[in-house]
């Protein structure tokens, strides 16, 4: 295991922001942290990078502890943060190559580095010109600049138009397929947590939630198709009278989600249902379950909340 972390926890004053996350991620591994804000996954890999402490709780980097490790460890992860700050006033090249003599590096590296991240255009641009899509690749690009064996991203897209998000998927899935860095990504983006990922970390308000491949997610006992609707009248809340899974309804957008796993005969219960409680549909919707859904039928809430 390249990351193992063992019933972690920390808290900042009277909020608790981990609360017993274990977790294990094998070399060449694309695992997410899925949650939404507040959840927790900051703090999370924060003390995986070695830069907050836990309270209690192990975190193990290639076996090895931080304390003592620090040097070894730093070698074997790229990061990059929430946030990144650049110097303005050097080019994406100059600061490639800055990184890189921190690492010692060779310059080459940094051509390579440049055409990974896929800025070669750019490589002359000042950094302050870039967009925020550029700017997070060229994030990503000193977070591979000495070849981790391991890349954590915080919330890599958070903030970047869907092209930009793209872009930067296509890159790690290019460096999944050349390489055998493993990835640690946080994320509140289902379809990036889907789309990248091998194994997908669900959690909320420091605790993981549930966890598996995506299929495996998806194909759970919780149902495996997602019944949407909306109502004539409004209405507090709908019971599903024990005779169906929990009905979540969403008082403010007046809308109602259920979570179904035999879809023909569940049906049936659903619309005598209505009738018995005289509930007319506006509008149904039947699809096959998200991640988004799952959450929300743990939660109440959406990923995006
Ligand atoms: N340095 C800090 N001081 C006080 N509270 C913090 C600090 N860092 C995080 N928190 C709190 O811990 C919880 C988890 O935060 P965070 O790890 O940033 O979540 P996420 O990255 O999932 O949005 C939140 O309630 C947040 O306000
Ligand atoms: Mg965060």
């Amino acid at each position: 295991m390249i990351i193992e972390a063992r019933k972690v926890f920390k808290s900042f004053k009277a909020v608790q922001a981990v609360k017993g996350i274990s977790l294990n991620i094998a070399q060449g591994q694309f695992v997410a942290l899925l949650g939404p804000n507040g959840a927790g996954k900051t703090t999370m890999v924060e003390m995986i990078e070695g830069i907050q402490k836990p309270d209690k709780g192990e975190i193990l980097i290639a076996g090895k502890n931080w304390k003592g490790n620090e040097d070894e460890l730093h070698h074997l992860i790229g990061l990059s943060l929430q946030e990144t700050y650049f110097i303005d006033k050097l080019t994406v090249q100059e600061t490639l190559r800055l990184f890189a003599s921190f690492y010692g590096e060779k310059k080459g590296r940094v051509a390579e580095v440049i055409q990974l991240i896929n800025l070669e255009e750019k490589k002359k641009s000042y950094v302050v010109n870039l967009s925020g899509g550029q700017r997070q690749r060229l994030a990503l690009g000193i977070a591979l600049l000495n070849h981790p064996n391991v890349l954590i991203l915080d919330e890599p897209t958070t903030g970047l138009d869907p092209n930009a998000r793209r872009d930067i998927w296509r890159i790690l899935l290019e460096l999944k397929k050349q390489s055998n860095t493993s990835l640690l990504l946080t994320t509140h983006y289902m379809e990036e947590a889907e789309q990248l990922c091998d194994y997908v970390i669900i959690m909320d308000n420091g605790s993981i939630l549930k966890e598996g491949t995506v299929e495996q997610l998806l194909n759970d006992d919780n149902g495996s198709k997602t019944v949407e609707f909306t109502l004539d009248g409004i209405y507090e809340s709908i019971d599903s009278d024990g005779m169906l899974p929990k009905i979540h309804w969403n008082q403010t957008s007046q809308q109602g989600m259920v979570l179904l796993n035999d879809i023909e005969k569940d049906m049936k219960a659903f619309l005598a249902l209505l009738e018995r409680n005289k509930l007319r549909l506006k509008n149904i919707e039947i699809r096959r379950k998200s991640l988004d859904d799952l959450f929300t039928s743990l939660t109440g809430k959406h990923l995006d909340e």
